[in-house]
């Protein structure tokens, strides 16, 4: 089994943690909250073996495989070097780090911890649909560019509309529409389309001076990718990718829970693998396969391909920022 510590005890984690269990591939060796409390009642809930109030004493002390970082974004680059500098293989939530400066430094470390796994928990690129997509894509004559949108309203937007900064919504925890849910359709199209050759943003700023909701287009070669997606509203729209007379059609570019072909006949096929009932599952054996048995060919290939996207992503995220004249405090550490 691999021992697996956490950081973060808001819902994400909860789901994360279900989805080990599900995987029947970890045991929940070590629980880190700010507050003891917090850690008690989530290591409880959860059957960990042991809570901590300290992040150095649970890498020292935990024997973990591998530790999962639900941290706001901001935290990530320190929590994670620190786990790397102890031969302790990382779990991040997405985006994985706020900057290329972040990114270069996590590579640099890695490199000089070679046993160690990098893996961006980008949930929606390890689901089924998402390979039906792959596959679909491959049977495309040509592909001329897409359409992605991921909005969704955050409850959050209604503490900042009340005067508050939550984490998600301030620039000093590297938040923002961007960066939350922005990823979803960049990782979607890094992974289908490769790294654009230019970008284009343009985001709606909020009362806290990050970006609510944005447009951005991805220039490709021969094609553009529009990109739409918000905190701040909600959309239902399709996304779609285009082929010559075909269209694989998709309900949310974040979520990928529908997933049809259209032929040029107006012919529709569903595509859709059944429903998981944890989103986070398939990253979690994805994972576990990787740490259980590096060295094996596909699983080489694999976690190189995974680094790849979560190094393009990180640039493409930050050359969009530049485009939109977004920047964090962590851009100047
Ligand atoms: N994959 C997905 O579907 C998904 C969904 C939601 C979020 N996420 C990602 O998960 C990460 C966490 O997001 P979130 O919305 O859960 O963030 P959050 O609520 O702002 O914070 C997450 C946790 O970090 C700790 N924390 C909060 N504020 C902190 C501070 N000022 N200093 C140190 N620790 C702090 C808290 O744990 P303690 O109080 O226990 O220390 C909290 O439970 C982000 O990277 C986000 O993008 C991913």
């Amino acid at each position: 089994m691999i021992r697996l510590g956490t950081v973060g005890t808001n819902w994400i984690t909860q789901q994360l943690v279900d989805a080990a269990a599900a995987s029947q591939q970890y045991e929940l060796a070590g629980i880190y909250s700010r507050e003891a409390a917090t850690a008690k009642a989530f290591g409880g809930r959860n059957h960990a073996q042991v809570n901590y109030t300290d992040y150095t004493q649970m890498l020292a002390q935990g024997d973990l495989d591998v530790v999962y970082i639900a941290s706001p974004n901001s935290l990530h680059f320190a929590q994670a070097l620190e786990a790397i500098k102890r031969d302790i293989s990382i779990i991040v939530e997405k985006p994985a780090f706020s900057n290329r400066r972040e990114m270069t430094a996590i590579q640099a470390a890695l490199a000089q911890h070679p046993k160690v796994k990098f893996f961006e928990a980008a949930r929606h690129v390890h689901t089924p649909n998402f390979h039906q997509i792959e596959r679909a894509m491959a049977g495309l004559p040509t592909v001329q560019g897409a359409n992605l949108t991921y909005m969704k309203y955050s409850s959050r937007y209604d503490q900042v509309l009340a005067g508050g900064r939550p984490n998600v919504f301030t620039p000093e925890f590297s938040g923002g529409a961007l960066q939350d849910l922005g990823v979803y359709p960049v990782y979607l199209a890094v992974a289908l389309f490769g790294q654009p050759e230019t970008v284009a943003y343009f985001p709606t700023l909020i009362a806290t001076g990050a970006d609510g909701k944005g447009l951005a287009v991805l220039r490709y070669a021969d094609f553009d990718v529009a990109i739409n997606f918000g905190k701040t509203s909600n959309s239902t729209a399709e996304s779609e990718i285009y082929g010559l007379k075909d269209t694989i059609a998709l309900d949310s570019a974040g979520e990928l829970t529908h997933v049809f072909f259209r032929d040029a006949t107006g012919q529709e096929q569903n595509l859709s693998e059944p429903a998981l009932d944890n989103p986070m599952t398939p990253e979690m054996v994805d994972f576990a396969r990787i740490l259980q048995d590096p060295d094996a060919p596909q699983n080489v290939a694999d976690y190189q391909r995974w680094l790849e996207w979560s190094l393009t992503v990180n640039q493409v995220l930050f050359d969009l920022r530049v485009a939109g004249n977004l920047r964090f405090p962590a851009d100047q550490n």
